[in-house]
C-alpha cells in the first residue's frame, strides 16, 4: 500500500476538495493556491479523458508531487450526449456570460420539453499521477433520467433536475454521503484508492 500522501488537486473550487477529501480520506487533499500556485488549465479536449489527462499533466510539470484531476459532466440520452464536456459551459459562448447553474438547468429543460426519453447520465474521469512515468485513470458514471422540473437544494450543478428512479429523488434530494456511493466521482475515486491500495 502507498503510504499516506499529499495529493494537490487540479481545480481551484473548495468545494470539490472537501467533496476529495471524503473520498480519499486516508490521504490530504491540497489546493493549488495553498502553495501559492495560480493554476488556471483551459478545457478545450473532445473528451473526458482529454481534459482530465491535460489537467493532471500541466499540474504536475509545476508541482512534481502526487497531482489529482478530474473532468466531469452530464451526457444526455435524447440531445445526442449533450451537455457533456461543455456541462460547466452550456448556453454559453465565450462572448457572452457564463449562465448559472441555475440558468443551465432551465435550459437544459426547456431543451428538454415534450422528449420522453430522459435518459442521462452523468461521466467522472478522473487521473491521478504519481510521477511522470505512473498515472491511474478511472471513468466511471452514475444513471437517472432529466426530471421535469427542479426539486432539492443539496449538490451543485444539475443535481435539482437529475432524477434518481431507484430513490424517488433528485441527486439534490439526497445526502453527500449518499451521493458518494451512488456518483460517477465516488465510484471513480473508489477505483483509483484501490490502486492506491
Ligand atoms: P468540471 O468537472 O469541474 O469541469 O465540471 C463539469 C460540470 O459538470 C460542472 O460544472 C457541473 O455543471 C456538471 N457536473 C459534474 N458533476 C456533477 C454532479 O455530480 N452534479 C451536478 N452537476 C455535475
Amino acid at each position: 500500500m502507498l503510504d499516506y500522501m499529499e495529493i494537490i488537486l487540479a481545480s481551484n473550487n473548495p468545494g470539490k476538495a472537501r467533496e476529495f477529501s471524503r473520498l480519499l480520506k486516508n490521504h490530504t487533499i491540497i489546493l493549488p493556491a495553498e502553495r501559492g500556485i495560480d493554476f488556471e488549465y483551459n478545457e478545450n479536449g473532445v473528451s473526458f479523458l482529454e481534459n482530465a489527462f491535460g489537467k493532471a499533466n500541466e499540474l504536475y510539470k509545476l508541482v512534481k508531487i502526487p497531482v489529482i484531476a478530474d473532468d466531469s459532466g452530464l451526457c444526455v440520452e435524447a440531445l445526442n450526449g449533450e451537455p457533456g464536456v461543455f456541462s460547466a459551459r452550456y448556453g454559453s459562448d465565450a462572448s457572452v456570460k457564463k449562465l448559472t447553474s441555475p440558468e443551465r438547468n432551465d435550459l437544459l429543460l426547456s431543451r428538454m420539453q415534450n422528449i420522453s426519453n430522459r435518459r442521462a447520465f452523468f461521466v467522472c474521469c478522473m487521473v491521478l499521477f504519481l510521477d511522470t512515468y505512473r498515472f491511474y485513470v478511472a471513468q466511471e458514471i452514475f444513471c437517472g433520467e432529466i426530471a421535469q422540473g427542479p426539486a432539492g437544494t443539496n449538490g451543485f450543478g444539475y443535481d435539482p433536475v437529475f432524477y434518481i428512479p431507484g430513490y424517488g429523488k433528485t441527486a439534490a434530494q439526497i445526502g453527500d454521503h449518499e451521493k458518494d456511493k451512488l456518483s460517477h466521482r465516488g465510484k471513480a475515486a473508489r477505483q483509483l484508492s484501490k490502486f492506491l491500495e
